[in-house]
């Protein structure tokens, strides 16, 4: 419910106000972070990027009492030295509070109450103020890393590009650490992915905190306490099973809620007539398991026993749909932090089964 949304390539950009702010924190189940920008500029020297930040009202954020850090990035900048124009943005801002309040904040660079983000593109200078802090996909349950464990906000994301709707069954038969299954079983109990960490906007000036509480609140009234349909997952690790409970039980979530179990998955049988399987198996890059052959029985094993169903897999391996012999329907580019990956899609309908 956001005004002037849009989207480039690197984000989404909306007009807001600090509740809005509160929300998307709590409620986005697939952002990294929450941006304000305070300032846009063009710049053609360093000294224009302190001129930019000297005037920018930091003031109404945060003041001598607080710390600060600044980092900066750029896309084809013409600036000479990145560390120069960190430098110039920090002067800006510390100058900007002394003139108004007397004193300077100061910097920490490990744990800041502002954390500014000097963003230089071409010839324009922007200017953000983080409101998350740690990366959003960190939702507090995570302990038991698994062996390669998916962001929290990629597989929300593939719940959504899949179309999953909760009381659909679903099934991850590679599941590791659980996340998917974690994801969707608080989706479908309403459960905010922010519910259980801070932010950074808490440490600003204009922290409303009987708003964030009454906001909190609201939420925990809206949660359900089980799910309508079980959720399904099975690894060939036992350790990983283990993995998945424990973070299964640090969400929040009865046991009931995700049927576990050790299985391989050449073993799968389908929970039922119809449903959805979504599921990251290993791949070289992140894991190294030796069993590059199970692909043909997998999709074997498919064919027979999950007729009706739609299979979503996210790979890094772009040969997957050859090796299962399926044709995709659809193949959606995606990012696993730095690793390039695609969801393949397909639909198990036996007429339409051919070999690529
Ligand atoms: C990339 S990880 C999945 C990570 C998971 N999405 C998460 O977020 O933790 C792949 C998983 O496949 C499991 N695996 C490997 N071979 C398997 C097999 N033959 N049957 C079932 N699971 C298998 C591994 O134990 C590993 O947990």
């Amino acid at each position: 419910g956001f005004a002037e949304v849009e989207s480039s390539r690197s984000g989404v950009y909306f007009k807001t106000d600090m509740l809005g702010v509160m929300k998307a924190n709590l409620y986005s189940p697939l952002a990294t972070r929450i941006l304000i920008q305070v300032a846009q500029a063009e710049i053609h020297s360093q000294d224009d990027i302190q001129q930019s930040s000297l005037a920018t009202a930091w003031e109404h954020y945060f003041g001598p009492e607080h710390t600060l850090r600044v980092d900066t990035s750029a896309i084809r900048s013409p600036m000479q030295s990145l560390h120069f124009c960190n430098l110039k943005t920090k002067d800006g801002i510390v100058d900007r509070i002394r003139d108004k309040e007397g004193e300077r904040p100061s910097i920490d660079t490990v744990r800041p109450d502002a954390k500014v983000h000097l963003f230089l593109y071409r010839d324009q200078a922007t200017l953000y103020l983080d409101t998350s802090g740690e990366s959003l996909f960190k939702r507090g349950w995570r302990l038991d890393k698994g062996s390669a464990p998916l962001r929290e906000n990629l597989a929300a994301g593939m719940l959504a590009l899949a179309g999953w709707e909760p009381g659909q069954t679903l099934l991850d038969p590679f599941c590791g650490s659980g996340t998917i299954l974690i994801e969707a079983a608080w989706w479908a109990q309403n459960v905010p992915p922010g519910l259980h960490r801070p932010f950074q906007f808490m440490r600003l000036r204009n922290y409303q905190k009987q708003r964030w509480h009454d906001l909190r609140d609201e939420a925990f009234a809206n949660i359900k306490p089980t799910l309508d349909t079980p959720l399904f997952g099975s690894d060939i690790s036992p350790a990983a099973i283990e993995a998945a409970r424990a973070n299964m039980e640090r969400a929040n979530i009865g046991a009931s809620s995700i049927n576990l179990e050790v299985k391989n998955v050449l073993d799968i049988e389908a929970p039922s007539n119809s449903g959805i399987i979504i599921t990251n198996p290993p791949y070289g890059e992140r894991l190294d398991s030796g069993q590059d052959d199970i692909w043909q029985p997998l999709s074997g094993r498919l064919k027979k026993e999950f007729d009706g169903w739609r299979v979503n897999i996210i790979t890094s391996d772009l040969e997957l749909p050859k090796k299962l012999r399926l044709k995709a329907q659809r193949r959606v580019p995606l990012y696993n932090g730095n690793l390039e990956t695609r969801m393949f899609v397909f639909d198990m309908v036996r007429e339409s089964f051919r070999d690529q």
